[in-house]
């Protein structure tokens, strides 16, 4: 293979792509600012991805989105920006230094009114929004701790409506999805994720690898459907 393929062309074809195909937003370039500057982990969504997440959020008519693992807002902004007036998205977050910074870029963008951050471990988080009667969500965006993937994935189908897109972020791990014997939580969270969802006849589910400006990973996306007895589709 051409030596050239590699890491560092993945990033430079991604700031391509997002070059051409990604207008500049004054409050997403503010946020990764912020978030930089404040010294949280550089691991949201590449602007690709961030966009990916916006197109689908309008294109399944989103106007409730449930995002687990907000950082410091950046793929928040993204989904939130797809909601039409009216609309609402309730992100999770455990960590208060995330969620002070998430907040503040969350304003910037003008997206107070539309955001609701709840700030605590998801698994007591999720149980509450239940209570309190949230939801169906038309999109939901997993992006916390990855060994908790299955139980945020129960929660969300608990949250769901057939018609539901579940995306589920990080689920390749450069490869070592495939290493059945892998110590790694995260990779055993991801594993038991597939084979959940392998088991799940309430959801018809891809994933996709990717390559780019966070090096090799990947996606899935599960629709909720609303036929139980449907099997392929
Ligand atoms: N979605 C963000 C990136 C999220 S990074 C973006 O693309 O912009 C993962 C986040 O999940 C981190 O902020 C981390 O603090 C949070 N997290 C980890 N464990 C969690 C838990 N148990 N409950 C809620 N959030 C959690
Ligand atoms: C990590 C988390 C993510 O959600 C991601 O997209 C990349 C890395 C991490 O915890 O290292
Ligand atoms: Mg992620």
């Amino acid at each position: 293979m051409d030596d050239t393929v590699g890491p560092e062309r993945w990033g430079a074809v991604d700031r391509y792509l997002a070059g051409l195909l990604i207008a500049p937003d004054p409050a997403l370039d503010a946020a990764l600012e912020s978030s930089a500057a404040a010294g949280l982990p550089s691991i949201q969504v590449a602007p690709t991805q961030g966009k990916l997440l916006h197109l689908l959020a309008r294109a399944v008519g989103a106007r409730q989105i449930l995002e687990i693992g907000t950082l410091g807002g950046y793929s928040t902004i993204w989904m939130a920006r797809a909601l039409p007036p009216g609309g609402r998205l309730v992100t999770l977050e455990v960590n208060p230094r995330h969620a002070e910074v998430a907040r503040s870029n969350i304003d910037r963008a003008g997206l107070t009114a539309v955001v609701d951050l709840r700030l605590g471990p998801a698994l007591e988080t999720l149980p509450a929004l239940e209570r309190e009667g949230q939801g169906p969500f038309d999109l939901v965006f997993v992006d916390a701790d990855k060994p908790a993937i299955p139980e945020y994935f129960s929660w969300a189908i608990r949250l769901s409506r057939p018609g539901t897109l579940i995306v589920v972020d990080n689920v390749i791990r450069e490869g070592a999805v495939i290493d059945a014997g892998s110590e790694d939580p995260n990779v055993q969270g991801v594993r038991r994720f597939y084979e959940m969802v392998a088991g799940e006849s309430r959801v018809s589910a891809t994933a996709i690898q990717t390559v780019g400006a966070k090096s090799y990973d990947g996606f899935a996306l599960a629709l909720v459907e609303g036929d139980s007895s449907r099997t392929e589709g």
